[in-house]
């Protein structure tokens, strides 16, 4: 018995030692790992940098976790500014379940090692450069796989089923992915959650089994025909289903009724038409409904009224006309309703939905409204977002919305108004846009405008406003901060429904070549709808490396009737980056307090402004974009303006007093002749340095090129707001991501002991 015990101690004893030395190369394999990294990545480098020689047990290196047996299984360099191609030898870590190389920059195919790590159960290469065909297939322990954000492409079928025996969550949106997605998940029991959004999946959207997920997100792709009823059997688990962006048509079943506990429903940009389903009125706890950008038929079923949890409603661009749905006034849990590009011309007071208790977001721009702007709008006690713009409304702007004291964003853009801008308006301390332009709109500027504190995007473009700038004026935005802190405190209250992008794109001056950039990431939606968020939220929306912080404010009144003088307090707007004044008649001197102002760029021209462009102007090292064409400046060009070393457009043509010799001083000598047409007593310097006259070949001479008109200042600041969202997001997840590690390891450590 003892020989025996002895025995069976010695084995284990064996085993151990085998333990022993597996894990020894389980550190040797990180050891490699780590040089391989460094080797890659000389200058930024993550937490793989801190991993110690002199740490005995691997497990204790951050971002390493190992199971019972003291064997690396977690792995974790995410956000780790890892680039180049990736490491081969991770199947050497034989006991690896968990492998996250998420948001960094790896490049290359995805490496034929990682086949070989045939216990990997969770596995995430988001967000990185990965491309050529994608095959996992013989990873069949996978539970979670995420392969979002690369450049995969080819058919996924090659991968199904074999990867699905443990498959619960797989998401790949944003790749280049092709194959017929119909019946491809058949196989996969335990799937709960699939992303396939921004891809190019063609076939049928969903498959019998689809209602054993509790999310399923296609949009994007190019799915096509009719969904069958028997696509929601009773018992289906679905809690979000979003297929916007495809070609899906026919009717949408009434099976949906089945899915009882969906809280989205997005069907938006199809081709859906007939009647809105009648079924979805008995899904009690549906929050979102996008049904946008379909065909459906005008007349919305009553039963929708018993969604008792309805927030957000998108009914935009459908063909509705007519009068505004009588239902849409009963759906009394609404926060957002957008009917947007529809053909609507009447009933937003008979409809009721100005009654409704919740709503804080309401946009009908682009119908065919018209008539005076309802006064029982004043009534609204809870609206905060309000978007009229682009329809027929005429009269004048009610004195009475003064009284919308939560109101924060106000498009009237684009009708028929007349009459002055009402004095009131210096009540709604919580505005934070305003947008007035392409009315009919008279007299002066209310100076009470001043008293709007949060008030950061003014856009009165194309009206006939005229006297002088108040300076009043000058103190609107000066502190936003509790209107952003509201905001924050309360972040759900603006949680958006599917395309309020549609409002966004406009209030962002996106014509701005300095901002081009951003245009591509607007593409999705929901980067624009992260990007609206934090707008109002007022976080940073550039990058911490740039200039461009929060405020990015603009003033735009181009083309009005504006005269006198720029008020010297101008030097209050510290919060407006972009101030745009040309076509209008103002006078005087520029002054030189306008240094005070951050800007990034500053319109002035089609005015008659004299006299000389002050040297202080060379102090805005935030300029971009400088146009003074088409005034009275006289005298010669600073030398400060060499200084602006951001400047990318310069135009002060037509101003035939300007004289003098043209400094070409730092980055005043990038500029060519376009820039200074019609001002005959400028002279150049000797063709020592490249002269603005022979520089025809040179390749960056944007001179002239951006000369906004009325048509084009519309809309900047939400542009940047994506941007920033994408690295945000990311930024939140790392977080997760490193608590759940952070859990792990402590798991781990306990075991070891
Ligand atoms: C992987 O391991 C092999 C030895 O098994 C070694 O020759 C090779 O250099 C390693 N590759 C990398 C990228 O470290
Ligand atoms: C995968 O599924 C099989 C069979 O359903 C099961 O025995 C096994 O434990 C699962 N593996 C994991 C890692 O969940
Ligand atoms: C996607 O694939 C198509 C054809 O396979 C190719 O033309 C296109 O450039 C790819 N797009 C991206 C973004 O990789
Ligand atoms: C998807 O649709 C787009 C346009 O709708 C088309 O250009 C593209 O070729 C289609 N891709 C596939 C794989 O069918
Ligand atoms: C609508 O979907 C199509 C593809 O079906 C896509 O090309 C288009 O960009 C989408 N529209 C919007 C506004 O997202
Ligand atoms: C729910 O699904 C069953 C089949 O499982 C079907 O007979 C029924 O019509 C569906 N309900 C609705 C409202 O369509
Ligand atoms: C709403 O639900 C109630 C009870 O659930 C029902 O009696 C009523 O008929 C429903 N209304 C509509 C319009 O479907
Ligand atoms: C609105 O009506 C006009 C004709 O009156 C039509 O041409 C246009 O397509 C309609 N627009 C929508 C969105 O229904
Ligand atoms: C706008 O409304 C006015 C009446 O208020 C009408 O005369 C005019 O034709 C309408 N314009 C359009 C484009 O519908
Ligand atoms: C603006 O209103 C006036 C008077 O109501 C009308 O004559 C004119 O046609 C309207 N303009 C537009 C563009 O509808
Ligand atoms: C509003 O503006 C007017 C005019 O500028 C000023 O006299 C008044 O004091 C301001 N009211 C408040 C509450 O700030
Ligand atoms: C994959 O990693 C990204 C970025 O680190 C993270 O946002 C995402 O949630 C992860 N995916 C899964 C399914 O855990």
């Amino acid at each position: 018995m003892a020989a025996f015990h002895h025995i069976l101690g010695a084995f284990f004893q064996a085993l151990i030692i085998a333990e022993v030395i597996l894990g020894q190369s389980d550190r040797e394999v990180l050891r490699e790992l780590k040089s391989f990294l460094q080797a890659q990545n000389p200058i930024n480098r993550g937490a793989y940098d801190t991993w110690s020689e002199a740490e005995v047990s691997p497990c204790r290196l951050q971002g390493v976790g190992c199971d019972a047996a003291g064997r690396v299984s977690y792995l974790d360099l995410s956000s780790s500014s890892i680039a180049g191609p990736s490491f081969g030898n991770f199947s050497r870590l034989n006991r690896l379940t968990h492998l996250d190389l998420s948001a960094n920059s790896i490049t290359g195919q995805l490496h034929p090692d990682l086949k070989h790590c045939r216990g990997l159960q969770y596995l995430n290469l988001s967000s990185n450069l990965i491309g050529g065909a994608l095959d996992v297939s013989t990873l069949t322990n996978l539970r979670i796989l995420d392969l979002s954000q690369n450049r995969f492409q080819g058919d996924i079928r090659t991968n199904f089923p074999s990867i699905c025996r443990n498959l619960s969550v797989i998401a790949v949106s944003s790749n280049n992915l092709t194959g017929r997605i119909s019946g491809l998940f058949s196989g996969c029991s335990k799937l709960s959650d699939v992303d396939l959004s921004w891809n190019q999946f063609t076939g049928k959207a969903v498959w019998k089994g689809v209602e054993r997920l509790t999310r399923f997100t296609a949009t994007a792709n190019n799915l096509t025909g009719v969904i069958p009823s028997s696509t929601f059997p009773k018992g289906c688990k679905l809690q979000s289903l979003d297929i916007s962006s495809n070609q899906l048509s026919g009717s949408f079943p009434n099976s949906i009724a089945n899915c009882t506990s969906l809280k989205t429903l997005s069907l938006w940009n199809n081709s859906f038409g007939g009647s809105i389903p009648p079924g979805i009125g008995s899904i009690a706890g549906l929050e979102e409904l996008g049904l946008s950008s379909n065909q459906f038929h005008h007349k919305i079923p009553l039963e929708l009224m018993n969604c008792t949890n309805l927030k957000n409603l998108e009914i935009s661009r459908n063909t509705f006309g007519g009068e505004v749905q009588q239902v849409l006034g009963k759906i009394t849990s609404l926060k957002s309703l957008v009917l947007q590009g529809n053909n609507y011309s009447g009933g937003i007071v008979s409809s009721g939905i100005l009654q409704l208790p919740n709503l804080i977001y309401l946009d009908l721009s682009f119908n065919k409204f018209s008539g005076k702007l309802p006064n029982e709008i004043a009534s609204m006690t809870s609206i905060e977002s309000l978007v009229l713009a682009n329809n027929n409304f005429s009269g004048k702007i009610p004195p009475s919305y003064g009284r919308l004291l939560r109101l924060q964003a106000l498009d009237l853009s684009y009708n028929n108004l007349s009459g002055e801008i009402p004095p009131e308006i210096g009540n709604l301390a919580s505005l934070l846009l305003l947008m007035l332009a392409g009315n009919q709109l008279s007299g002066e500027i209310p100076r009470e405008i001043g008293n709007c504190t949060s008030l950061l995007w003014l856009n009165l473009v194309g009206n006939q406003i005229s006297g002088k700038i108040p300076p009043e004026m000058t103190n609107m935005g000066r502190n936003p901060g509790p209107t952003f802190a509201k905001n924050r405190r309360n972040p759900s209250l603006i949680k958006s429904a599917t395309s309020k992008c549609f409002a966004v794109y406009r209030w962002v001056p996106a014509s701005y070549p300095e901002f081009d950039f951003v245009e591509s990431m607007m593409m999705s939606q929901k980067n624009c709808l992260t990007m609206w968020n934090r707008l109002l939220m007022g976080y940073d929306i550039l990058p911490v490396s740039s200039p461009l912080r929060t405020a990015l404010g603009y003033v735009q009144l181009s083309g009005n009737l504006l005269s006198g003088e720029i008020p010297s307090t101008i030097s209050a707007m510290k919060n407006i980056s972009l101030l745009l004044l040309d076509g209008n008649r103002l006078s005087g001197h520029l002054p030189s307090e306008i240094s005070s102002m951050q800007l990034v760029a500053l319109n002035l021209s089609n005015n008659s402004f004299s006299g000389q462009i002050p040297f202080t102007v060379g102090h805005l090292n935030s300029l971009e974009s400088l146009d003074l064409s088409w005034n009275n400046f006289s005298g010669a060009l600073p030398s400060s303006l060499g200084e602006l070393s951001k400047l990318s457009t310069l135009n002060v043509s037509y101003n035939p007093l300007l004289s003098g010799e043209v400094p070409n001083t730092g980055q005043l000598s990038t500029f060519n002749e376009q820039s200074f047409l019609g001002d005959p007593l400028l002279s150049f310097h000797s063709p020592a340095a490249p002269s603005p006259h022979s520089n025809d070949n040179q390749p960056s001479t944007y001179g002239t090129e951006k000369h906004p008109t009325n048509e084009e200042i519309t809309v900047l600041v939400v542009t940047f707001l994506v941007c920033f969202s994408a690295t945000f997001v990311i930024r939140e997840l790392q977080s997760f991501v490193y608590l759940y590690h952070v859990a792990l390891r402590k798991i781990t450590n306990f075991r070891n002991l």
